[in-house]
Parts: structure tokens; C-alpha cells; sequence
């Protein structure tokens, strides 16, 4: 997927990502990832663009669910859940209240924001057809 250039100085909502399997993800221990990210952006971007390879199957186009993730707080600082969103992630295995598709998730406010990435992201991809 074609991550969008920013201005680095654009760059002022913090976003914490807490990576249930940081190893897949990252291929690092850390699992608590603190990083910056810009209004406009959507939460793949920033994961994206931070070493954080989260699975995007259809490149960010809200056409699969492999970006699921768990918005914990800061929910507000994001766009709203569209219907062709909540559509789609109801195919996420491990549906919950906070899910997300991050792709869809565009940065509005000011932050802070703070999601999981759950560890069976990337297997998901592998073991369920689309
Ligand atoms: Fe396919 Fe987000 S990458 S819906």
C-alpha cells in the first residue's frame, strides 16, 4: 500500500499502540509503541509508516478486514464509524465493541489515541478465505 508522504512537523497526535504479538508485527520485543501521527492520516498509515506492519489485504479501501484493531481510548479524535464500515468489520473474527478497520479510522482531534493490535492479525489473513 502506498503510504501518503506528511510534513513531519504536521506529525502532533500521539498514537500508542499496544501490539499483542509485537515480534510479528515489528519483528521487535516492544509492545507498547508510542509514536506521532497527522490529522488526515488513518491509523494504517501511521502503523504503516512506524514499522508497524499491520495487515491491510485490500490496501486500505475498506474491501476486507485484515486492519482490524481495538480503538481503547481516544476515540473521539477519530472519523466516525461509516455503514460500509461496521458492514465489514462484522467479518473481523474477535468482534468487539471497540473494533475498528484502522484504514478507516481518520486522525480529526488532537489525540492522544491508543489501540491494540490483536495477535491473531496476521494469521486471520492466511486461515480465512475472503
Ligand atoms: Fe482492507 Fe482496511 S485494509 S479494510
Amino acid at each position: 500500500m502506498h503510504v501518503r508522504p506528511i510534513d513531519p512537523s504536521t506529525a502532533t497526535v500521539t498514537v500508542n499502540f499496544h501490539l499483542e504479538d509485537p515480534e510479528a508485527l515489528t519483528g521487535r520485543a516492544e509492545d507498547d509503541v508510542t509514536v506521532k501521527g497527522a490529522k488526515g492520516q488513518n491509523l494504517l498509515e501511521v502503523a504503516l509508516m512506524n514499522g508497524i506492519n499491520v495487515e491491510h489485504a485490500c490496501g486500505g479501501v475498506c474491501a476486507c478486514s485484515t486492519c482490524h484493531i481495538y480503538l481503547e481510548s481516544g476515540g473521539q479524535n477519530v472519523s466516525e464509524a461509516t455503514e460500509a464500515e461496521e458492514d465489514r468489520v462484522e467479518e473481523a473474527p474477535g468482534l468487539q465493541r471497540n473494533s475498528r478497520l484502522s484504514c478507516q479510522c481518520v486522525i480529526q482531534g488532537d489525540g492522544p489515541i491508543t489501540l491494540r493490535v490483536p495477535s491473531w492479525n496476521r494469521n486471520a489473513v492466511k486461515e480465512v478465505p475472503h
